[in-house]
């Protein structure tokens, strides 16, 4: 198997697992939280940046990569590990949850979808077959399936419809993947809110003995939580020695929450995205570098934090290159939400190795100011 999962202890306390997960393009230890690199960048980071703060898998997007600069260009490049210079692993995202969110510019039929490219307009198509052939192209370590990321809130019919098709697809991007001990389509369970119909697909999909699965149409709207109860149940339907990954989701209590449910892997945009707006995420919280209370604050964003911007820079200097649109300041910015994170899901290891992560999420939460 090109992907496999090596457990290497059981939290006695929680479902937290401690792990391996052994890839193409090297060992990740889990659990784990992967930045996004949507267009083949991670935003403002070199992949020598990126290896640095510790990130050893990174996430990328059919759906993007598919529009431009097109896959076949990509796989001429030698695919997308060459393409961009990244000798990490890479999971690419196949499309289902980008297509999905295009409103009305999008037409859905059992063959695939139809949409318009939100670059030129142009019409486009997307089916399981295309999804899973554009990531073939790319060869990236892991492919997700073509799915349908159901919206919040569905309809019991609606939901049931959606996880039926997402199961039918599947079948499809797996008959399409041409076996090779270099890439593993992991599966994808839907049904929205709904016990019944989580139990159905991960039933019909865990069915298919693939090498991971995901817990998709989470972190879509709906309460904290709802989301958390669906972890409860869903998760304890997977196979314990696949690795187990829940999509879109990387705020720092949603991280500490998924991991005590069972799940080993996170992907999200949001670290680098606020980054990129100012925001920091902190021990104490979140700091809004932009507000005027750190105009004079020569302090680092993180005192705790070992990242090269609080080593260096003050939350005044940060502050500063933000306002003037100072390029460095999204890249200083990034380093560190990244390197908090990498941090945080290193620290949230050591705690399940010793046994204690309820003690530590406690600590974590009540620094956080979660509890306030
Ligand atoms: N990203 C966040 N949620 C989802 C989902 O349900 N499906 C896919 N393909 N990507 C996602
Ligand atoms: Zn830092």
């Amino acid at each position: 198997m090109a992907v496999r999962i090596e457990i290497l202890k059981e939290d006695s306390k929680t479902r937290a697992r401690l792990g391996k997960l052994h890839t193409p393009h090297g060992v990740i230890e889990t659990p784990v939280f992967m930045p996004v690199g949507t267009q083949a960048t991670v935003k403002t980071m070199t992949p020598e940046e990126l290896k640095e703060l510790g990130a050893g898998i990174i996430l990328s997007n059919t759906y993007h990569l598919f529009l431009r600069p097109g896959h076949e260009l990509i796989r001429d490049a030698g695919g997308l590990h060459a393409f961009m210079h990244w000798d990490g692993a890479i999971l690419t995202d196949s499309g289902g949850f980008q297509v999905f969110s295009l409103g009305d510019l999008r037409k859905i039929t059992e063959e695939g979808v139809e949409f318009r490219s939100h670059i030129d307009g142009s019409k486009r198509f997307l089916s399981p077959e295309i999804a899973t052939q554009v990531q073939m192209a790319l060869g990236s370590d892991i492919v997700m399936a073509f799915d349908e990321c159901t919206p919040y809130p569905a309809t019991r019919e609606y939901a049931k419809a959606s996880l039926e098709r997402t199961t039918r697809w599947l079948k499809r991007c797996k008959e399409t993947l041409i076996t090779t001990d270099r890439q593993a389509l992991f599966g994808i369970v839907q049904g929205s809110m709904y016990e019944d119909l989580r139990k159905q697909s991960a039933a019909e999909i865990t069915e298919l003995d693939l090498p991971g699965y995901a817990i998709g149409g989470l972190s879509v709207g709906e309460p904290k939580e709802l989301m958390y109860e669906v972890l409860d149940y869903t998760v304890p339907l997977l196979p314990k020695d696949r690795p187990r990954y829940l999509m879109g989701v990387g705020s720092p209590d949603a991280l500490i929450e998924g991991v005590m449910r069972g799940i080993d892997m996170f992907d999200c945009v949001l670290p680098t995205r606020i980054a990129r707006n100012g925001t920091a995420l902190t021990r104490y919280g979140k700091v809004v570098v932009r507000n005027a209370e750190s105009a004079h604050d020569f302090s680092p964003l993180d005192p705790t934090c070992d990242c090269y911007t609080c080593k260096n820079y003050s939350r005044a200097y940060l502050r500063h290159l933000i306002k003037a649109d100072e390029i460095l300041g999204l890249r200083l910015m990034t380093i560190h939400n990244l390197r908090f994170l990498t941090n945080l899901m290193a620290e949230i290891r050591e705690a399940i190795k010793e046994d204690r992560l309820p003690e530590y999420r406690h600590k974590f939460f009540s620094d956080y100011g979660y509890f306030n």
